[in-house]
């Protein structure tokens, strides 16, 4: 069975200032201890997102539901925001047609699927105005069952449904995706009689993309499922050991860190050459920024790019800005076998133009990433190279959890703690103090309270 491949060379080039071999196996104990640690937090139980692959009473209830869903409607809206909506969008995009929801539902086959994701009033309204509510349905997916953002979403669907369709309409319509005990959804659920599936509760935010989080509404949108979960069973699996040699997501943090750590590329960019990748890189920025930036001295920060539309934005600065990059770059070997564009032998005499001719437009793009990861080398700059066999349900399944278990060995490594997000309550505090929610008047006040800015720096 053809499988994911990491390449690490560009990592150790002499010529570019690279690591050195020596220094790679000078962090093998510590990588080895990294995964002793994350695998005995395994073990017990306390780190459930490596298990999901397994889980298949879980991804058989997200599929039965979604297929519930698509014999009823047309729509899905999945109203949940970061961890909660990223990794589902990461795979609905990179399984799907690419302009998926515009299919007629002969070719779609599947729900139309929608993330509005953000809690902005202007997106939310206009595309509650777009859809036909009648054909419409929608996941709250929230772990905590109580984020500010997926909530003000779900309450002002829930009254526009009740409005319109009732009480019954309303249940028919409304799914949720939420910790199986804990939470106001999950007591919203079992008091509103709606249905509901369950992040298992050592499963993190973050880390849900192979959970219901994801898998709704992948089923939802026709991914295969149970070829998803086999792809990322097996990387899991490839990942038993603690050998740097063996397993690719340890050697993935590894490298990383140590690049960080030893030559100061703590930018970490991820830069498939596939449109439908351009999700899967916005969920890794998440997924890396959130569980490694901790401390004031540790933090890699990610950064997504798209080849071959950021060779004409951030690629100069890749190839010839500051040293402190270190650019992944996602290749998949084999596009699908439907999409075989060839260039036509248009406008010959233009010798600018005429070497394009024949060329498929796969070849174009190939040729683009060889040579964008020629250049970037040849600048010393160091790159990664990740290449999927074919952009298939079992290759996005090994990509997502070899990213999820280079974050947690990555988090090891640096000495945090990969599962938590300490940073992001404050902010959260302070709006919730701002909104009136009682016993958070003190954040109010503090920032009511706050010394006025000096008016000579503000310019109106
Ligand atoms: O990784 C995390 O825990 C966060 O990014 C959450 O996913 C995000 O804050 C949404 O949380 P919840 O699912 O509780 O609504």
């Amino acid at each position: 069975m053809e499988r994911l491949t990491l390449d690490v060379n560009g990592c150790f080039d002499p010529a570019a200032g690279g690591l050195a071999r020596a220094e790679l196996s000078a962090l093998a104990p510590a990588a080895s201890e990294a995964f002793e640690t994350f695998e005995g937090r395994r073990r017990s139980g306390e780190l459930g997102f490596a298990e999901l692959p397994r889980d298949e009473a879980s991804a058989d209830a997200a599929v039965r539901l979604a297929a519930d869903l698509a014999r009823r409607f047309e729509n899905l809206l999945v109203l949940g925001i970061g961890g909660s909506s990223l990794g589902g969008r990461a795979i609905v995009s990179a399984l799907s047609h690419p302009f998926h929801n515009l299919l007629p539902r002969e070719r779609r086959g599947a729900l139309r699927v929608f993330f509005p994701d953000n809690s902005d009033p202007a997106t939310f309204e206009a595309l509650l105005g777009t859809l036909d509510l009648g054909e419409t349905c929608f996941a709250t997916v929230t772990k905590s069952g109580g984020t500010a953002e997926t909530m003000a979403q779900h309450l002002a669907l829930r009254e526009r449904c009740l409005a319109r369709f009732g009480e019954a309409g309303y249940r028919e319509r409304c799914v949720l995706v939420t910790d199986p005990a804990k939470g106001a959804l999950r007591a919203i659920a079992q008091a509103e009689g709606l249905r509901a599936l369950s992040v298992p509760a050592s499963v993190g935010g973050r880390f849900s993309a192979l959970s219901a989080v994801g898998l709704l509404p992948a089923a939802a949108a026709g991914v295969d499922v149970p070829e998803l979960l086999a792809g990322a069973g097996a990387m899991e699996t490839r990942c038993r050991t603690g050998e740097l040699a063996r397993n690719p997501a340890l050697l993935y943090a590894a490298a990383l860190h140590l690049m960080d750590r030893r030559k100061g590329r703590h930018i970490h960019v991820l830069m498939p050459y596939a449109d439908a990748l351009r999700d899967a890189g916005d969920w890794f920025v998440q997924l890396w920024a959130e569980s490694l930036g901790k401390r004031a001295d540790v933090g890699p920060t990610p950064f997504r790019a798209v080849g071959a539309t950021d060779q004409h934005s951030s690629l100069q600065l890749l190839v010839e800005g500051p040293h402190d990059k270190v650019v992944t770059l996602v290749r998949v070997a084999r596009p699908r076998a439907d999409v075989a564009l060839t260039v036509p032998a248009t406008y010959r005499t233009h010798a600018e133009i005429a070497y394009l001719h024949g060329h498929s437009m796969g070849e174009l793009i190939e040729a683009e990433r060889r040579a964008t990861e020629a250049a970037l080398r040849k600048a010393g700059r160091p790159t990664i190279s990740i290449e999927l066999p074919r952009l298939d349900a079992r290759a996005v399944g090994e990509l997502l959890m070899l990213l999820e278990l280079a974050t947690a060995y990555a988090g090891g490594l640096y000495g945090v703690n990969a599962f938590d997000q300490p940073g992001v309550e404050a902010g959260k505090r302070y709006a919730q103090g701002l909104l009136g929610r009682p016993g958070y008047e003190k954040y109010r006040d503090e920032l009511v309270g706050a010394a006025a800015p000096d008016p000579a720096l503000v310019l109106g």
